[in-house]
This record gives structure tokens, C-alpha cells and sequence, in this order.
């Protein structure tokens, strides 16, 4: 069995707010293994990046990791000083940003954001940095690289811009990619580029990537294995054929059939009835049961632990539900 290379426990994240701290991410637990590609797929306000943030130890300002852990390379990153967690973000943890051009820094030119990374983490000298950049750009696909490391980032297409976060992500060979929406911004035939031009990539360098999308046609492509969430928790984990063949989480199943089939245009998911909570609003039992077609007496007031059935695990009373072992939710509805 492949090395596992990252391992989240129990992750619950928080925000201040004028009503006080409030939980967007819930103690989430998944690991990842060498080589694999984890797909985290859920509606809009899940907790999809915040998630991410918190692996690359990069919360806003008024967001706190409450409770958990994160493993790599035998420390917990969410014990890690500011300087140690620089050592592994773009080096050993890299991640492409849902919006390439918020990422790019507007005032430098991309040969200088390839080459800065290259030079503190792997001490190359300009000159070294500078060819390897060059060699970057070619593999993304991006011609005419040397022109391009003179440019700045608004001189480049969304496309191009994108391949060039890739590249910047790629340039200390990651253990780990993390790529939150990489193609949503992008238009039908790029985002089919930009997809190929990552398994291609995770191939030679067999590369762990979690892939972090809307969109499940994305998911069918690359993923090994898919973590569903909803509301802050993971409701429904297991391989990409089983959750695609044999959905068990009433949620799951409301996402598949949101799936438009004739093409993969962004669609908004609106065949599941109804809209996820806020981070203030309080729900006893199931996070899910307001908008399940199936919720009984017990969902709407126990909450219900990870199960696993067959080869997966699901959160959810109907599919031999368990009573949470931990009373996080009393804990956190008390704050
Ligand atoms: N700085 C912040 N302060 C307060 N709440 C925040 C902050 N950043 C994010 N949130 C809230 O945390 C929740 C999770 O946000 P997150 O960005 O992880 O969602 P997401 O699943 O990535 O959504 P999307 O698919 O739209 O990118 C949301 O309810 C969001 O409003
Ligand atoms: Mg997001």
C-alpha cells in the first residue's frame, strides 16, 4: 500500500466574528497517500479552502485552527512556528490559488516569482534559477518562455496565468499540490489543457494532489479517491468509482444527479431543494437534515458519526449512522 503522506485529524477551524468565534470547518479527518489524487467536492461555503488554508498554515487574520492536527513528514503543522511552516509551504506543500491573478504578486514579473521560490528553497544561484525557470514554463506549455519571464502577470492571459501558477507551484517538486478551483475561472478548452497537463505532471513526479471543485466532471477525471463535504464536515469518503457508482449520503447522491450531462458547463447545483447554513445558524442532529428528502425524528436531533459501509464511510443515520463519539457539537453550540 502506498505511503501515506498527509494526515488530517479532527480539524476545526474558527472564525471571530461580531457574534463571537464561529466554526467553518468541523473537525474534518482524511488522509492522503503518495501518488493519489483526493478530490473535496461541496457546495460553495463548505469549508472546501478554508480547509486547504489551514494545511498551508494560511488562515486569514481572524481565523483560528480550534482543535485537530495535520501531519506530514512526522510534525504537526498546526504546532509549527511561522518560520518552520514557511520551510515546507512552496517547497515541500504547494498550492494553486482559485484566483491566479490575486496570487500573483501584479508589481513583479513571473520570471522573478518562478525564480524567487527556487532561490530560497533550493539555494540556486540567479543564473541556475533563472534556466530552470525558463524549463518550468516549457513544461506547462507555455511558449516562448523566455519573453514571457519579462512579462507581468497582466500582460498574460487567465489561461496562461494559470499555467504559470502551476509552474510556480511545481518549481521544488512538492510532495504535495493542493489545487483549490484550478480550471473554474478558466474557459472549456483550457480547463481541459490545464487538467491534462496535471496528471501529467503528477505522473512523472508522482506528485499527491488534492483537487478542490465544484464540478463533478472534473472529479471523474482525476480523482482517486473524493471527500464529500457539507456544511463544515466530511459527510461521505471513499473511492471515486464508489461514490460515482454507489452513492450512500442523501447529499452525495443530490450532487450526482446535479451533474449536467450533455457538457460540463459550470451549472449551479440546484438540484438539492433548499441552501446550506450559515455559520451562525444552529442545527441539532444531521447538518444535512433541512434539505434531505429523507430525515426522521432521530436526524433532526442526534448528530451522527463517520460510518464505514463496504469500502467507504458516510455520515448519515439512514446508512447505519453511529452517535458521535465526541460531543463537539454541545461543545462548540455553547460558545
Ligand atoms: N475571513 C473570514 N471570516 C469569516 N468567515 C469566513 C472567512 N473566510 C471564510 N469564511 C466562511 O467560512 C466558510 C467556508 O469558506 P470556504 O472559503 O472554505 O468555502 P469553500 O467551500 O471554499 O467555498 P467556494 O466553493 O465558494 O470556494 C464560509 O461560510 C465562509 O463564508
Ligand atoms: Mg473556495
Amino acid at each position: 500500500m502506498a505511503e501515506e503522506v498527509l494526515r488530517v485529524k479532527d480539524l476545526e477551524v474558527q472564525f471571530k466574528t461580531a457574534e463571537g468565534y464561529l466554526s467553518a470547518v468541523r473537525g474534518i479527518s482524511f488522509n492522503l497517500k503518495k501518488g493519489e489524487t483526493v478530490c473535496v467536492v461541496g457546495e460553495s461555503g463548505c469549508g472546501k479552502s478554508i480547509s486547504a488554508l489551514s494545511i498551508m498554515g494560511l488562515l486569514p487574520a481572524n481565523g483560528r485552527i480550534a482543535n485537530g492536527e495535520i501531519w506530514f513528514d512526522g510534525k504537526d503543522l498546526v504546532k509549527l512556528r511561522q518560520d518552520e511552516i514557511q520551510k515546507i509551504r512552496g517547497n515541500d506543500i504547494s498550492m494553486i490559488f482559485q484566483e491566479p491573478m490575486t496570487a500573483l504578486n501584479p508589481v513583479f514579473t513571473i520570471g522573478f516569482q518562478l525564480c524567487e521560490p527556487l532561490r530560497i528553497h533550493q539555494n540556486l544561484n540567479k543564473t541556475v534559477a533563472a534556466k530552470k525557470a525558463v524549463e518550468l514554463l516549457k513544461q506547462v506549455g507555455i511558449s516562448e518562455p523566455e519573453r514571457r519571464m519579462k512579462q507581468y502577470p497582466h500582460e498574460l492571459s487567465g489561461g496562461m496565468r494559470q499555467r504559470v501558477m502551476i509552474a510556480i507551484a511545481l518549481a521544488c517538486e512538492p510532495k504535495i499540490l493542493i489545487a483549490d478551483e484550478p480550471t473554474t475561472a478558466l474557459d472549456v478548452t483550457i480547463q481541459a489543457q490545464i487538467l491534462d497537463l496535471l496528471n501529467e505532471l503528477k505522473q512523472k513526479f508522482n506528485t499527491s494532489v488534492i483537487m478542490i471543485t465544484h464540478d463533478m466532471g472534473v472529479v471523474a477525471e482525476v480523482a482517486d479517491r473524493v471527500i464529500v463535504m457539507y456544511a463544515g464536515e466530511v459527510v461521505e469518503e471513499g473511492d471515486v468509482e464508489t461514490i460515482f457508482n454507489d452513492p450512500q449520503h442523501p447529499y452525495t447522491q443530490g450532487l450526482l444527479a446535479s451533474v449536467p450531462n450533455v457538457d460540463r458547463e459550470q451549472e449551479e447545483l440546484t438540484a438539492i431543494p433548499g441552501s446550506m447554513p450559515s455559520l451562525n445558524e444552529k442545527i441539532e442532529g444531521c447538518r444535512f437534515h433541512p434539505r434531505c428528502p429523507f430525515a426522521t425524528e432521530k436526524c433532526k436531533l442526534q448528530h451522527p458519526s463517520m460510518t464505514m459501509i463496504g469500502n467507504h464511510k458516510v455520515r448519515c443515520w439512514l446508512k447505519g449512522g453511529q452517535v458521535s463519539d465526541d460531543n463537539i457539537n454541545s461543545q462548540r453550540d455553547a460558545l
